[in-house]
């Protein structure tokens, strides 16, 4: 449930937080090679670049020598389970606000603090990064965060400029919910929208509408958000040059501080839907229209 990262601080949370997340993922990086030379070189010039810094994330020193400078926190609660994903996630349904499913992540987050208080202290700064994934982290109301947030600082002490990251999804937030997160404290949301067509949200089973995601957005604005961050996935099947290009352009006027293009990982059934997608091309044009 939760991994105190006991490496030397990197500068950023998803540098910190990168060991967590690259089983599940394949980067961009690793795409082949095309005809195209253009679409070459750019791939060079980044495989250069990431590179570069991959080595430098990977001096890693003997974890029992440093305290933590950084926590993940995983709450795994979705409404329902994308057709793509295998993150570890509970399934609590379309109204998350039931009783028994209330009382359920409230039994969670106490067996999580408990875990925490359990944790062998090690002395040093309080924490530089707090980041909640999922699951939808803000499927899980304001009050029970606050447990977390105060179990950690108990034990080990949050920093006062600290980075706390919230990982969301379109649908489960609004205004006043955002801001009361962000009293506690968080600092930078990371919205999954993947793409901007109805039909291919409904293909890869998401819970949200298209018209969910632009809600979301202009309540990221009015809520005064200042630090977020918007995910995309790449190689969905049917998606084609001309959506793919359109989700750029609507995910870069959305007006986020980041985003981020994650290439699928799929197996098995849902692969066989995707492999007519050309992922070397959504790479080529997420170079030309993102960077
Ligand atoms: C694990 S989700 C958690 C946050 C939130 N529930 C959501 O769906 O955005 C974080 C991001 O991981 C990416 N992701 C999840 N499963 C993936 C997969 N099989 N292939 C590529 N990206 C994936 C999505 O872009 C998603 O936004
Ligand atoms: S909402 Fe996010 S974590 Fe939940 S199933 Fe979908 S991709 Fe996975």
């Amino acid at each position: 449930m939760l991994h105190a990262r006991l490496r030397r601080p990197l500068g950023r949370a998803y540098a910190d937080l990168s060991k967590a997340w690259v089983p599940c993922r394949r980067s961009l990086l690793n795409s082949q090679s095309s005809g195209c030379p253009d679409h070459n070189k750019l791939l060079n010039e980044r495989r250069q670049s990431h590179s570069t810094a991959a080595s430098r994330q990977c001096q890693q020193v003997p974890v029992e020598q440093e305290p933590p400078v950084s926590a993940y926190v995983h709450l795994p609660f979705c409404k329902r389970r994308c057709y793509y994903c295998d993150f570890p996630v509970s399934v609590v349904g379309s109204k998350p606000e039931r009783p028994g499913i209330q009382q359920g992540m409230q039994d969670y987050i106490t067996l999580l603090c408990r875990e925490i208080e359990a944790m062998v202290k090690v002395p040093g700064p309080p924490l530089r990064t707090v980041f909640f994934g999922g699951g939808t982290p803000t499927l899980v109301p304001p009050q029970l965060l606050k447990q977390i947030l105060v179990a950690l600082n108990n034990k080990y002490g949050i920093a006062k400029d600290a980075e706390i990251s919230m990982e969301s999804d379109p649908g489960t937030f609004d205004v006043l919910r955002l801001q009361e997160y962000m009293s506690l404290g968080v600092s930078r949301f990371s919205m999954g929208v993947q793409c901007f067509q109805q039909e291919l949200l409904e293909l890869c089973g998401r819970s949200h509408t298209l018209e969910d995601v632009y809600k979301a957005i202009n309540d990221i604005h009015q809520a005064g958000v200042q630090n977020w961050s918007l995910d995309l996935i790449s190689g969905l099947p049917q998606l084609n040059s001309k959506r793919w290009q359109h989700s750029l352009q609507e995910a870069v006027g959305a007006g986020p501080t980041h985003i981020s293009v994650y290439d699928l990982q799929a197996s098995d059934f849902y692969m066989i839907a995707c492999v007519l997608t050309c992922t070397q091309c959504m790479y080529f044009y997420t170079c030309t229209t993102v960077l």
